[in-house]
């Protein structure tokens, strides 16, 4: 209900009736929207319905639309967050109210901690799978959602094409705010996770179940604790975002010109 009045109040504000395309930038992603091209509206998420305020530091906190070849995008500058107390329903709901806009296709940005050896601080990396170590679902109702193939292979391949770079890997997301111990990404690496963040699970399990497709890429931030002896900050992650903004930003246009 609260999707389906936010979804009209974006097509209001914006002019806009349908957005094809949402993108969530996460931490270290901001500086990034600059390079997909000018909004030609953009609107406080505290005056939609149901949007909650972002306060992670390095979060917009506007969603802005731009139009790239003939796509209409929606960018979500920042998300909420379960560390900062929202429910699983309030996390997914920019998720859902974008979908309901008429998003066929979900970007996830986030910023990540690498466990895997060859990672490499300030390296865009495609969510391959993920791993939902939250306890959490935003689910209520819908049932037994497939889960296979949730990172979209076919987005996958054309993201590689545009950076033939890139690596994929699988995302571990936790709760947060407190960064893991060095046991716990020793017991995360033993699981199968390559990446570490407190974030974007449950609106990839949102997005699947409404149907819409979905494209994840982590920012390697810094190497997972434990992994070089360094310690680990929200500074850092927001620098190395602000260093890799332009191949970020490029990236991301490059896509969204060719879904
Ligand atoms: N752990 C969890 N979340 C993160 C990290 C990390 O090392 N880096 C950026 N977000």
């Amino acid at each position: 209900m609260t999707a389906e009045q936010a979804a009209a109040a974006i097509a209001e504000r914006t002019g806009v009736p349908r957005h094809r395309v949402a993108v969530v930038l996460g931490s270290g992603w901001q500086e990034a929207a600059a390079e997909i091209g000018a909004p030609h509206a953009s609107i406080p998420m505290t005056e939609l319905p149901g949007f909650g305020k972002p306060s992670a530091q390095g979060h917009g906190g506007m969603v802005h639309s731009v139009t790239v070849n003939d796509n209409n995008v929606l960018l979500l500058m920042g998300r909420q967050h379960l560390y900062e107390g929202y429910t699983p329903q309030q996390v997914v709901h920019p998720v859902t109210a974008a979908i309901a806009a008429g998003a066929e296709i979900v970007l996830l940005t986030n910023a990540a901690g690498g466990l895997r050896a060859g990672l490499h601080v300030g390296e865009p990396v495609l969510i391959a799978d993920h791993l939902n170590l939250t306890a959490r679902t935003p689910l209520v109702g819908a049932r037994f959602v497939d889960l296979v193939d949730a990172w979209d292979p076919e987005l996958r391949a054309l993201t590689r094409e545009i950076d033939p770079s890139l690596t994929e890997g699988v995302y571990a997301g936790l709760i947060g705010p407190q960064y893991e111990t060095p046991a716990e990404i020793r017991m995360l690496s033993t699981i199968g996770a390559d990446l570490v963040g407190m974030s974007t699970v449950l609106e990839a399990i949102e997005a699947r179940s409404l149907g819409a497709r979905v494209l994840g890429i982590s920012l390697v931030t810094n190497m997972a604790a434990g992994v070089t002896g360094e310690h680990l900050s929200h500074a850092e992650v927001l620098a190395e975002g602000q260093a890799a903004a332009p191949r970020l930003g490029k990236l991301l246009r490059g896509i969204l010109e060719r879904v």
